[in-house]
């Protein structure tokens, strides 16, 4: 299989916070990799801009660390990256001041694309744009890039959306969920849209439940100031598991189109049903392994702050009304693992005995590692001995499918940046879904900060509390293993 680089126009990326953590770990390495596959072309350029007084020679000696420390050793070709780091440039700006801005313009050239990625703490988002105005740095055309956290509620969200809005159009704006840049959660479009065998089943006459699982082993050590103001539900929940949700939930758009893709996946999150206080389960890392608990990594000995959460989630409309999706993520837990169980319903008659080896059946899509998707399908046994039953997964590898291509998979951030450049927002969130993400996740983290909720604590290295065990048992069901 050979797969296509199309190459992208040319363009003048400007990173705001060009030197910060964000740009030197996925932004910059992630560009070489497209510089790298000829997608970014050689007369595209990058331009880092932040407060420090840096030489472009600095910012290149920077980003060939970059390089270094993240990119694997086999994708690193001496003579690519110095062409790439020929492709880069610096200017020293004073977000909050008029200093630097000028300098700004004078780089931008007529007749490519001008792209702006604000990779800086939202409270410099007003600042930076009304700036790439004034200063005439931005055109009709540009385009401003913008990464989460969107707000750390609907009030604060609807504020930066009016502060973005004053300067630029909705066209021209694009918002970051990075996990709808991961490669199978595009897939999960894929395989719904483009095949006949699953759209018929996809509805609660046929499916029973929905697992999402995003658990990691990370802890909150070294962003502990951000992650207690915000917890899992703020952190992954609103965003990340949200669209996840609402990519299995939606409706068929007309067309892959992104206001036809937005416009269904809004529908899913206004549908949305409260979710009551018993059908949550919060829970908080202690100390364990050799590493201090939340309490240390945040440094607040009081902290009520999730650091795990698991919900049930009703989504009110014809196609899903009775099938509970079941949501959950946490940090600390036994393994890294991210993926989505479509568990279906058990067929209406048995012709077999054999009920003790019948399953149902799911469909595994795994987000990572390992990504793939498995469809578990029952089987006869082997062997002689009458007609025993077994369930066997239908497994597909992308790693194997894809043999020494997949490794020319894009992570999520080139290929969203790649997106921007085209001019593509399908994959970005528009500013009416974050709003109603935000108008659903309030009233639940309202209620429990109003009563104090102290999450339950949970070892690390586990799946979490016990608690988050009940919420599936009472319903007669179980969560699948963390592994
Ligand atoms: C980020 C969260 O948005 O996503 C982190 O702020 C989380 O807390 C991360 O660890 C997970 O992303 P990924 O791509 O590693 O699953």
């Amino acid at each position: 299989m050979v797969s296509r680089v199309i190459p992208v126009d040319v363009f003048d990326l400007v990173i705001f916070g060009g030197t910060g953590d964000l740009a030197r770990r996925k932004i910059l390495p992630g560009l070489y990799r497209r510089f790298l596959s000829g997608q970014m072309t050689s007369d595209s350029r990058i331009i880092g801009a932040a407060r420090g007084e840096l030489t472009d020679a600095d910012f290149r000696k920077m980003v060939s660390d970059s390089i270094d420390e993240f990119v694997p050793k086999g994708r690193r070709d001496p003579a690519i990256i110095e062409a790439f780091l020929s492709r880069l440039h610096y200017v020293a700006i004073d977000a909050k001041g008029e200093g630097g801005w000028d300098n700004l313009k004078s780089l931008m050239r007529p007749n490519v694309v001008r792209a702006f990625y604000f990779s800086v703490a939202p409270s410099l988002f007003g600042d930076i744009a009304a700036r790439l105005n004034t200063h005439g740095v931005a055109d009709a055309q540009s385009r401003i890039v913008v990464e989460k956290p969107f707000g750390r509620d609907l009030a604060s969200a609807r504020a930066l959306n009016a502060i973005l809005a004053e300067q630029f159009a909705e066209s021209q704006i694009y918002r970051i969920d990075h996990y709808l840049g991961k490669e199978t959660v595009q897939n999960l479009m894929a395989v719904r849209f483009a095949n006949i065998l699953f759209e018929p089943l996809w509805k609660s006459e046929y499916i029973d439940h929905v697992q999402i699982t995003v658990a990691e082993t990370v802890s909150v050590e070294g962003r502990g100031a951000y992650y207690d103001k915000s917890g899992a539900m703020r952190d992954m929940v609103q965003n990340h598991m949200m669209q996840l949700l609402c990519l299995i939930a939606m409706e068929p758009p007309y067309h892959f189109d992104p206001d036809a893709v937005r416009d269904e996946k809004l529908k899913v999150i206004r549908a949305l049903d409260p979710v009551r206080s018993e059908d949550i389960v919060r829970g908080q890392y202690l100390a364990g392994g050799g590493q201090g608990g939340y309490v240390a990594h945040s440094e607040n000995v009081t902290s009520k702050t999730e650091s795990y959460i698991a919900l049930k989630v009703n989504v009110s409309n014809w196609r899903w009304k009775g099938t509970p999706f079941y949501l959950r993520t946490g940090k600390r837990l036994r393994a890294r693992t991210s993926e989505i169980a479509i568990t279906f319903k058990e067929p209406p008659h048995s012709i077999f005995d054999d009920a003790e080896g019948w399953r149902e059946n799911v469909l595994v899509i795994r987000l990572q590692p390992d990504e793939g998707m498995n469809l578990m399908v029952m089987i006869k046994e082997p062997g002689p001995g009458g007609m025993r039953l077994m369930q066997v997964p239908l497994d597909m590898s992308f790693a194997e499918a894809l043999g020494d291509e997949a490794e020319d998979i894009p992570d999520a951030y080139e290929r969203l940046i790649m997106d921007v450049i085209r001019g593509n927002q399908t994959l970005f969130m528009r500013g009416d879904e974050v709003e109603a993400a935000w108008a659903w996740t309030d009233p639940i983290i309202n209620a429990w900060e109003a009563k104090g909720d102290k999450p339950q604590g949970y070892d690390p290295g586990t799946s979490g509390p016990e608690d988050a065990l009940m919420l599936m048992h009472r319903d007669a069901r179980r969560w699948r293993e963390i592994r």
